[in-house]
């Protein structure tokens, strides 16, 4: 198995099989979509004492957007908003071909390292993570 398949099938599994998949009650809502397609992702997150403890997806959307929506709630739960905020830039670097920090686990999420070589899937993998920047951020207000 060489790691583009690896990777692949960790993309598949998180788009079959969704984690943290539906919506929270009195939480942080966010619904944002992708301009280019109309795939949208609706985003909510409980955020207590500058935590994230709890993150739920819904929407619809392509396998890699879904997928990531999938990976994205489950690297920021239990994470402070900072950490999360890191691991989004960190994402975002990763996505654009730059260097990025990797001292800090990502987990599946570097699954969608390829995706970096496909300009127009980059908004999909980026989508729940720009989401999820302006829920905390909007918190922090
Ligand atoms: Fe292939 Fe969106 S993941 S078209
Ligand atoms: Fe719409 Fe990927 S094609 S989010």
């Amino acid at each position: 198995v060489n790691l583009d398949t690896l990777y692949r099938q960790v993309i598949m599994d998180h788009y079959k099989n969704p984690r943290n998949k539906g919506s929270l009650d009195d939480s942080l809502t966010v619904d944002m979509n992708n301009p280019t397609c109309g795939d949208r992702i609706h985003l909510t997150l409980k955020v207590d004492d500058g935590k994230v403890t709890d993150a739920k997806f819904d929407g619809e959307g392509c396998s890699i957007s879904m997928a990531s929506a999938s990976m994205m709630t489950q690297a920021v739960k239990g994470q402070d908003i900072e950490t999360a905020l890191k691991m989004s830039e960190i994402f975002s670097n990763m996505m654009q071909g730059k260097e990025y920090d990797d001292s800090i686990d990502l987990g599946d999420i570097e699954a969608l390292q390829g995706v970096s070589k496909f300009p127009a899937r980059i908004k999909c993998a980026t989508l729940a993570w720009k989401a999820m920047e302006k829920g905390v951020n909007n918190k922090e207000k």
